[in-house]
Parts: structure tokens; sequence; C-alpha cells
């Protein structure tokens, strides 16, 4: 584009270019980057996006540009199918196909855009979901400058970051019979938390997890959404590591507030039903966008919840239950919860977890919930499904104390005590306790000269 000499490139507006992965977990943090860089940097934003599980324009600022990569329903249709559906499915082979076909349409779609940048407005750089190597590789060739958003915590590309000297070792590809083992390399973890997927071959998982770090070391610095006090050690480590910088600016939700970027639509209704709920008498239960599991598990679910006696809001997405778009709920539930339960299909969680009714989170601890479950001070009961799930499960136990793992076949029994462990118990209370502590670290750290507000005045 032409430039005059009164409005040379460094004097021009900045525009940060985002793409997210198309899905919810990895959508939100994106976009509530967006917002940060947006109201705290005034920076433009164009958000490239893909045809599936596009965002809606009309719930973002106006000045921000939407753009739509890849032409056509034909396109549209092979993207969609590309979207695991569950737990079972190949979810790093998913991840490295939907890179592979957005980045050709995305080359023109960049390309397009440079060539419209107007006088007073530059790209600054190109903000990609780290799972988006191809993706970030077309920004290079084209010379955008890139960033790398990992929408999961420092524990886990600390861990991820390890997974090549434990192929080496040959630790990994794991022996079914360790799979207990802890790994002396990365406490508290043990073999069986680095295994991403029991639906992939290891082959798959190492490249996706080359291109992840590719995507770290290639780029001109990682954007993790936590916070220091959080993470420390694994935040060194990974700075160490990966040399390049590294910035922690999360919890994005308490700094981007107002923002609403749920794919399903969130029902409000709950936070009524809660008002009328005593103060953190509530077990709220979800296990986040994607996770599914069977019909018997849900049965269990059902009537462990009943057995437990506690109240508990309960969210079933409608396919929720493997293989099906319905769940049924057994007949008597719904007399046996009445007046102490609720069953919604999507909920505003993140106004749900700081409800003073809420007391603690049966969760599948994807990074967000598990983020958003220690900024409201609440404890958790862990049900990991897959990817980094089990990471984050690990450290709610062992580093952070708030919470526990649900292990083994899910049973009423087993349910009932866990719940009655987290909601009742001595135990709980001091979980909630720590939770608390925690949630005030988080807080201090948005604050200004907060650890996370630094490092956001640093990357604008
Ligand atoms: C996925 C992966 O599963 C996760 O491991 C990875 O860290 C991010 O991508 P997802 O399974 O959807 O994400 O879980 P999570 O990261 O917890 O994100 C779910 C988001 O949906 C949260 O921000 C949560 O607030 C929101 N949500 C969930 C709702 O708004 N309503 C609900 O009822 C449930």
């Amino acid at each position: 584009s032409s430039s005059s000499p009164a409005t040379t490139r460094s004097s021009r507006r900045r525009r940060v270019l985002m793409f997210p992965l198309p899905f919810q977990g990895h959508i939100t943090p994106m976009l509530q980057l967006a917002g940060v860089l947006h109201a705290h940097g005034g920076l433009d934003v164009t958000v490239f996006h893909a045809p599936v599980n596009a965002p809606d324009p009309s719930r973002h600022p106006a000045a921000y540009r939407f753009v739509a990569v890849g032409d056509g329903n034909e396109f549209a249709a092979e993207a969609a199918a590309l979207i695991p559906t569950g737990s079972y499915g190949d979810f790093p082979a998913a991840l490295m196909a939907l890179d592979a076909l957005l980045r050709v349409p995305f080359e023109d779609a960049l390309r397009r855009a440079l060539a419209a940048e107007e006088d007073e407005d530059v790209a600054a750089c190109l903000v990609v979901d780290s799972n988006f190597r191809g993706v970030q590789a077309v920004g290079e060739r084209l010379g955008v400058p890139t960033l790398s958003l990992r929408t999961g915590g420092a524990c886990c590309l600390a861990a991820y970051l390890a997974f090549p000297e434990l192929c080496a070792k040959g630790i990994l590809p794991p022996d079914q019979l360790q799979l207990d083992m802890p790994l002396t390399e990365l406490p508290p973890l043990r073999l069986r938390d680095m295994v991403l997927s029991t639906t992939s071959s290891h082959a798959t998982m190492a490249t996706c997890l080359e291109r992840i770090l590719d995507s770290s070391r290639c780029s001109s610095g990682v954007i993790l959404n936590t916070f220091n006090d959080l993470e420390n050690s694994d935040l060194e480590k990974i700075a160490t590591d990966l040399n390049v910088p590294v910035y922690a600016i999360g919890p994005l939700h308490k700094i981007s507030i107002g923002l609403e970027s749920s794919l399903l639509t969130q029902d409000r209704n709950c936070l009524e039903w809660l008002d009328k709920q005593e103060t953190e008498s509530v077990l709220y239960v979800s296990f986040g966008s994607l996770a599914s599991m069977d019909r018997e598990e849900l049965l269990e679910i059902a009537w462990g919840l009943v057995d437990s006696q506690m109240s508990f809001l309960w969210v079933i997405r409608p396919n929720l239950a493997h293989g099906s778009q319905r769940v049924h709920l057994p007949d008597g539930f719904e007399e046996a919860i009445r007046g102490r339960g609720m069953v919604i299909s999507w909920a505003p969680q993140q106004d749900v977890l700081s409800h003073r009714a809420v007391g603690g989170f049966w969760t599948h601890n994807g990074w967000n919930s598990t983020l958003e479950s220690i900024c409201d001070g609440v404890p958790m009961i862990c049900r990991p499904h897959f990817a980094d799930q089990m990471i984050n499960t690990r450290y709610v136990q062992e580093v952070w104390k708030i919470g526990f793992e649900l292990e083994g076949k899910l049973e009423r029994e087993t349910i009932e005590r866990a719940v009655r462990r987290l909601m009742c118990k001595e135990e709980g209370k001091e979980m909630r306790r720590r939770a608390k502590a925690l949630k005030n670290q988080a807080r201090i750290s948005v604050e200004k000269e907060g650890s996370s507000k630094t490092a956001i005045d640093m990357l604008i």
C-alpha cells in the first residue's frame, strides 16, 4: 500500500490479525485477547475464522473486522467434518487436518488483507492458535511477525516440551503396564498423563506436539492464559527452553470483561435459580464443549448426584452422550431432584462459577474451566478425558491441592462419596480455602502493576 511521507509505517495505527482454532475452548481466549489488545492497547483487530463455529460479529466491537477463510458450502462442510464430536475422536489428527485445510485459503485472505492496508493502519502481527503451525507459516512467508497463543496452562506446555526427551529415553510410547509410573522428569505427572488421546497413534501425537513446539519457537513470543503466581516455575522453564519472550497475561476472562463468545445459547435462568440457593451449597457439573461419555456413565452420574443429597446444577450438552444427539434422563430422576437440582443444556459458566451459591465444580479440567474455577475460588472434582486435561487434573490435586481426581469406573456410590467429600467434609473446606487464596492472587495479578497487567503492557 502507498504511504505518504507524513504517515510512515511506524506512525500508522496498528492492527492485530488473529486466527483462532474453531473450538469453543480456543475461540474464547483468542477473542478475550482481542478485547484486551483493543481496549487496553488501542489496537485495531481483524479476526480470521474458519467457516465452522464462526464467531458472531454482533457481539464484538463494531470496529473489529471478521474475515471468513475459505469459500463455499463444500469447503465449510469439509471443515465441519473435521471437528471432533466427543472424547472418542482422534483429536491430534483433527487439529493437524484443520490446519492443513485452512492454511491454503488463508494465504489468499491474508494477501488481500495486506493489500488493502490503509495509509493509517498497518498489520502489526498475526496471533495464531499454537495448533496452527501451517497457518502461522503463511504469515511468516508474507512477512508478518507472529505470536503463538497457547490456550492451555504453562503446566501443559512444560510437559509437552519434555515429550521429545521422554521419547528419546524410550519412556514414550508408554508400556501399557507402566501407566501409573511417576515421571521423575515431570513431577507430579505419571506416564498416563502424557497420553493425549487413547484413539491416536503415538506417531500422530508426536507430530502434533512437534508442531505446537515449532509454533512457539518460530514465533516472536508465546502468550499464555495464566498468571505468574499460579505457574511460576513452569513459566520459567518454558522461557528458558523456548528462548522467545513468554507472556503470562491471564486470567483473560477477568480482564476482558463483558465479552461473551459462547457458540451455544447460554441458559441464564439458572442464575435466578442459584439466587435462591444457600451460599456455597451447589455443586456445578459440566464437562466443557467436547468431552462425551456413554449412556451408562450418564445414568451413574444422575443417581450419584441424587444419592449425594447435595444441590447441583448439571450441564447436559445435546451431544454429551456418546453417539447421540439427546440424553434421556432416567424415570424418577426429575421428582428425585425437585427443588435441589437443575439440569440445563449450556450454562453461562463464568457467571455460575462466580455466583456465591456455587461451592464446588465437577469438571473435565479443560484449561478454561480449570482457570475459571481457580479465579473464582471454587474447588474441583476432576474427571479428565483427553489432551491437556489429565495434566491439569494432576496440578489441581497435587500442586495447588484444590481438588481431587475421581478415578476408575464411574459408579453411583463413588460419585456420591466424592460429592460429599468436596461439598461437606473438612477436606473439601480446606480445598476451598486454598482455592480462595488463589482467587485473590489472580485478582492481584490483573491489577495495576500486577504480573499479568505488566505482561500485557509489554506485549502491547
Ligand atoms: C478444549 C479442550 O478440551 C481443553 O482441554 C483445552 O484446554 C481447551 O480446548 P473444552 O473441552 O471446551 O476445551 O473445555 P474448556 O477449556 O474448559 O472450555 C470450555 C469453555 O466453555 C469455558 O470457557 C466455559 O466457560 C465454557 N462453557 C462451558 C460455557 O460457557 N457453558 C457451559 O455450559 C460449559
